[in-house]
Protein backbone atom coordinates (compact mmCIF):
# COMPACT_ATOMS: atom_id res chain seq x y z
CA UNK A 1 0.00 0.00 0.00
CA UNK A 2 1.29 3.33 -0.83
CA UNK A 3 2.98 5.56 1.81
CA UNK A 4 2.66 9.47 1.33
CA UNK A 5 4.48 11.15 3.87
CA UNK A 6 4.40 15.07 4.51
CA UNK A 7 7.64 16.67 5.83
CA UNK A 8 6.63 19.89 7.31
CA UNK A 9 10.18 20.78 8.17
CA UNK A 10 10.45 24.17 9.85
CA UNK A 11 7.22 25.27 9.09
CA UNK A 12 3.92 25.45 10.97
CA UNK A 13 3.02 27.81 14.49
CA UNK A 14 0.38 26.69 16.65
CA UNK A 15 -1.84 28.28 14.85
CA UNK A 16 -1.29 27.05 11.16
CA UNK A 17 -0.24 24.08 11.61
CA UNK A 18 -3.35 22.85 14.00
CA UNK A 19 -5.32 24.23 11.04
CA UNK A 20 -3.24 22.16 8.50
CA UNK A 21 -3.49 18.57 10.93
CA UNK A 22 -7.23 19.18 10.99
CA UNK A 23 -7.89 19.96 7.19
CA UNK A 24 -5.71 16.84 6.14
CA UNK A 25 -7.43 14.71 8.98
CA UNK A 26 -10.60 15.99 7.58
CA UNK A 27 -9.68 14.63 4.24
CA UNK A 28 -8.72 11.64 5.32
CA UNK A 29 -11.99 10.42 7.53
CA UNK A 30 -13.17 7.32 5.85
CA UNK A 31 -10.49 7.71 3.03
CA UNK A 32 -7.55 6.21 4.59
CA UNK A 33 -7.09 1.91 4.06
CA UNK A 34 -8.67 1.92 0.96
CA UNK A 35 -5.16 1.77 -0.70
CA UNK A 36 -2.93 4.46 1.02
CA UNK A 37 -1.45 5.03 3.76
CA UNK A 38 -0.93 9.09 5.23
CA UNK A 39 2.01 10.00 7.78
CA UNK A 40 2.41 13.93 8.64
CA UNK A 41 6.00 14.88 10.19
CA UNK A 42 5.58 18.56 11.59
CA UNK A 43 8.23 20.37 13.69
CA UNK A 44 8.56 18.88 17.65
CA UNK A 45 7.04 21.95 19.48
CA UNK A 46 3.42 20.97 17.86
CA UNK A 47 3.36 17.61 17.37
CA UNK A 48 0.81 17.37 20.77
CA UNK A 49 -1.47 19.88 19.05
CA UNK A 50 -1.26 18.41 15.73
CA UNK A 51 -2.20 14.55 17.47
CA UNK A 52 -4.98 15.84 18.94
CA UNK A 53 -6.59 16.83 15.51
CA UNK A 54 -5.34 13.64 13.72
CA UNK A 55 -7.69 11.18 16.28
CA UNK A 56 -9.78 8.89 14.31
CA UNK A 57 -8.34 10.02 10.99
CA UNK A 58 -6.10 7.12 10.71
CA UNK A 59 -3.32 9.73 9.29
CA UNK A 60 0.34 8.83 11.22
CA UNK A 61 2.25 10.89 12.93
CA UNK A 62 5.86 11.09 12.85
CA UNK A 63 9.19 13.69 13.96
CA UNK A 64 11.96 14.77 11.40
CA UNK A 65 15.22 13.66 13.33
CA UNK A 66 15.80 12.37 17.10
CA UNK A 67 18.60 12.12 18.76
CA UNK A 68 21.06 8.94 19.09
CA UNK A 69 20.50 8.37 22.54
CA UNK A 70 17.65 8.35 25.04
CA UNK A 71 18.44 10.88 27.78
CA UNK A 72 21.52 12.86 29.37
CA UNK A 73 23.60 16.20 28.71
CA UNK A 74 22.49 16.68 25.25
CA UNK A 75 21.38 20.22 25.42
CA UNK A 76 18.87 20.80 22.46
CA UNK A 77 18.16 17.34 21.22
CA UNK A 78 15.46 15.36 21.64
CA UNK A 79 15.20 11.35 22.32
CA UNK A 80 13.26 8.80 20.80
CA UNK A 81 11.45 8.28 23.55
CA UNK A 82 10.17 11.90 23.95
CA UNK A 83 8.91 11.49 20.29
CA UNK A 84 7.05 8.26 20.80
CA UNK A 85 5.84 10.27 24.75
CA UNK A 86 4.01 12.62 22.65
CA UNK A 87 1.63 10.44 20.54
CA UNK A 88 4.82 10.16 17.25
CA UNK A 89 5.13 6.71 16.02
CA UNK A 90 7.23 7.60 12.74
CA UNK A 91 11.06 9.47 12.27
CA UNK A 92 12.48 11.08 9.44
CA UNK A 93 16.46 10.31 9.69
CA UNK A 94 19.26 11.30 7.65
CA UNK A 95 17.46 14.12 5.48
CA UNK A 96 19.71 15.47 3.34
CA UNK A 97 18.84 19.28 4.83
CA UNK A 98 20.21 17.52 8.08
CA UNK A 99 23.66 15.76 6.73
CA UNK A 100 24.46 19.29 4.53
CA UNK A 101 23.19 21.54 7.13
CA UNK A 102 24.27 19.80 10.59
CA UNK A 103 27.00 17.72 9.37
CA UNK A 104 25.21 14.64 9.88
CA UNK A 105 27.89 11.81 8.49
CA UNK A 106 26.10 8.09 8.23
CA UNK A 107 27.19 6.66 11.30
CA UNK A 108 25.22 9.46 13.23
CA UNK A 109 22.29 8.05 11.29
CA UNK A 110 23.03 4.60 11.69
CA UNK A 111 23.02 6.01 15.19
CA UNK A 112 20.08 7.73 15.41
CA UNK A 113 17.93 4.86 13.38
CA UNK A 114 19.41 2.08 15.93
CA UNK A 115 18.37 4.43 18.77
CA UNK A 116 14.64 5.27 16.95
CA UNK A 117 14.08 1.70 16.27
CA UNK A 118 14.80 0.68 19.83
CA UNK A 119 12.31 3.28 21.21
CA UNK A 120 9.42 1.59 18.93
CA UNK A 121 9.61 4.23 15.77
CA UNK A 122 9.21 3.36 12.57
CA UNK A 123 12.45 5.03 10.87
CA UNK A 124 12.05 6.69 7.27
CA UNK A 125 15.59 6.83 6.47
CA UNK A 126 16.63 9.00 3.43
CA UNK A 127 19.08 9.21 1.12
CA UNK A 128 20.35 10.59 -2.13
CA UNK A 129 23.18 12.95 -4.51
CA UNK A 130 23.97 15.98 -4.62
CA UNK A 131 23.88 17.84 -7.88
CA UNK A 132 27.57 17.60 -8.39
CA UNK A 133 27.58 13.97 -7.50
CA UNK A 134 24.85 13.38 -9.85
CA UNK A 135 26.33 15.24 -13.04
CA UNK A 136 29.85 13.50 -12.26
CA UNK A 137 27.68 10.05 -12.87
CA UNK A 138 28.35 9.30 -8.94
CA UNK A 139 24.79 8.94 -8.06
CA UNK A 140 24.78 5.04 -7.33
CA UNK A 141 28.20 5.06 -5.48
CA UNK A 142 26.75 7.73 -3.20
CA UNK A 143 23.35 6.01 -2.43
CA UNK A 144 25.07 2.92 -2.15
CA UNK A 145 27.53 4.16 0.09
CA UNK A 146 24.88 6.29 2.41
CA UNK A 147 22.77 2.95 2.59
CA UNK A 148 25.73 0.57 4.10
CA UNK A 149 26.52 3.73 6.41
CA UNK A 150 23.01 4.40 7.60
CA UNK A 151 21.19 1.41 8.42
CA UNK A 152 21.83 -0.57 11.11
CA UNK A 153 22.99 -4.44 10.85
CA UNK A 154 19.32 -5.94 11.68
CA UNK A 155 16.55 -5.13 9.57
CA UNK A 156 13.87 -4.34 11.10
CA UNK A 157 9.96 -4.95 10.85
CA UNK A 158 9.32 -2.15 9.06
CA UNK A 159 11.20 0.10 7.38
CA UNK A 160 11.28 3.06 4.56
CA UNK A 161 13.70 4.12 3.01
CA UNK A 162 13.74 7.59 0.95
CA UNK A 163 15.41 8.26 -2.22
CA UNK A 164 15.37 12.45 -2.28
CA UNK A 165 18.01 13.62 -4.85
CA UNK A 166 19.57 16.79 -3.27
CA UNK A 167 19.17 18.56 -6.46
CA UNK A 168 14.94 18.03 -6.66
CA UNK A 169 14.43 19.20 -3.30
CA UNK A 170 12.43 21.88 -3.03
CA UNK A 171 13.88 22.92 -6.39
CA UNK A 172 11.19 22.21 -8.57
CA UNK A 173 12.97 20.04 -10.66
CA UNK A 174 11.66 16.41 -10.11
CA UNK A 175 14.09 13.04 -11.21
CA UNK A 176 12.86 12.07 -14.55
CA UNK A 177 10.59 8.67 -14.01
CA UNK A 178 13.64 6.71 -16.09
CA UNK A 179 15.80 8.03 -13.51
CA UNK A 180 13.95 7.46 -10.48
CA UNK A 181 13.05 3.84 -11.41
CA UNK A 182 16.74 2.70 -12.23
CA UNK A 183 17.42 4.34 -9.20
CA UNK A 184 15.08 2.39 -7.19
CA UNK A 185 15.81 -0.80 -8.82
CA UNK A 186 19.60 0.36 -7.24
CA UNK A 187 18.31 0.72 -3.99
CA UNK A 188 16.33 -2.74 -4.11
CA UNK A 189 19.65 -4.42 -5.05
CA UNK A 190 21.65 -2.82 -2.93
CA UNK A 191 19.23 -3.91 0.03
CA UNK A 192 18.52 -7.48 -1.21
CA UNK A 193 22.91 -7.77 -0.98
CA UNK A 194 22.72 -6.82 2.58
CA UNK A 195 19.59 -8.00 4.15
CA UNK A 196 18.12 -11.03 1.75
CA UNK A 197 14.42 -10.81 1.70
CA UNK A 198 13.00 -7.22 1.66
CA UNK A 199 9.54 -7.88 3.74
CA UNK A 200 8.40 -4.87 4.89
CA UNK A 201 10.44 -2.07 3.22
CA UNK A 202 9.00 0.64 1.09
CA UNK A 203 11.11 2.88 -1.28
CA UNK A 204 9.63 5.98 -1.24
CA UNK A 205 10.89 8.77 -4.23
CA UNK A 206 11.03 12.53 -2.59
CA UNK A 207 11.77 15.83 -4.23
CA UNK A 208 9.14 18.33 -5.77
CA UNK A 209 6.31 15.93 -5.61
CA UNK A 210 3.45 18.17 -6.66
CA UNK A 211 -0.33 17.10 -6.80
CA UNK A 212 0.29 17.78 -11.19
CA UNK A 213 2.99 14.92 -10.77
CA UNK A 214 2.32 12.57 -8.38
CA UNK A 215 0.06 10.20 -10.55
CA UNK A 216 3.24 9.88 -12.48
CA UNK A 217 5.77 9.54 -9.83
CA UNK A 218 4.13 6.77 -7.87
CA UNK A 219 3.22 4.95 -10.94
CA UNK A 220 6.81 4.23 -11.32
CA UNK A 221 7.91 0.62 -10.37
CA UNK A 222 9.80 0.63 -7.76
CA UNK A 223 8.19 3.28 -6.30
CA UNK A 224 6.14 2.71 -3.20
CA UNK A 225 5.27 6.27 -2.07
CA UNK A 226 6.37 9.75 -1.64
CA UNK A 227 7.96 11.93 0.85
CA UNK A 228 6.58 15.41 0.51
CA UNK A 229 8.10 18.83 1.43
CA UNK A 230 6.28 22.20 0.29
CA UNK A 231 3.51 20.32 -1.23
CA UNK A 232 2.49 19.01 2.04
CA UNK A 233 1.51 22.19 3.44
CA UNK A 234 -2.02 22.59 2.26
CA UNK A 235 -3.87 20.82 2.86
CA UNK A 236 -5.81 20.43 -0.71
CA UNK A 237 -2.66 19.99 -2.34
CA UNK A 238 -1.29 17.22 0.01
CA UNK A 239 -4.52 14.94 -0.04
CA UNK A 240 -4.39 15.57 -4.47
CA UNK A 241 -0.97 13.69 -3.36
CA UNK A 242 -2.30 11.10 -0.98
CA UNK A 243 -5.11 9.95 -3.39
CA UNK A 244 -3.30 10.21 -6.67
CA UNK A 245 -3.45 6.90 -8.27
P1 LIG B 1 10.08 19.16 -1.45
O1 LIG B 1 10.87 18.50 -0.22
O2 LIG B 1 8.88 18.30 -1.72
O3 LIG B 1 9.73 20.54 -1.01
O4 LIG B 1 11.03 19.13 -2.62
C1 LIG B 1 10.95 17.11 -0.06
C2 LIG B 1 11.78 16.78 1.15
O5 LIG B 1 12.77 17.47 1.40
O6 LIG B 1 11.47 15.85 1.91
Amino acid sequence: MPLIVGNWKMNGLKADGTLLAAGVAAKAKGNLGKGREVVVCPPFTIIERVQSKLIGSGVGLGAQDCAPKESGAFTGDISPGMIKEVGATWVILGHSERRAGHGESDALVRAKVEAAEAAGLTTIVCVGETLEEHDGGRAKDVVARQLQGSLPEKRPARWVVAYEPVWAIGSGRTAKAEVIGAMHRHIIVQLQRRFGKLDGVQILYGGSVKADNAREILSIDGVDGALVGGASLKSEEFWTICSAR
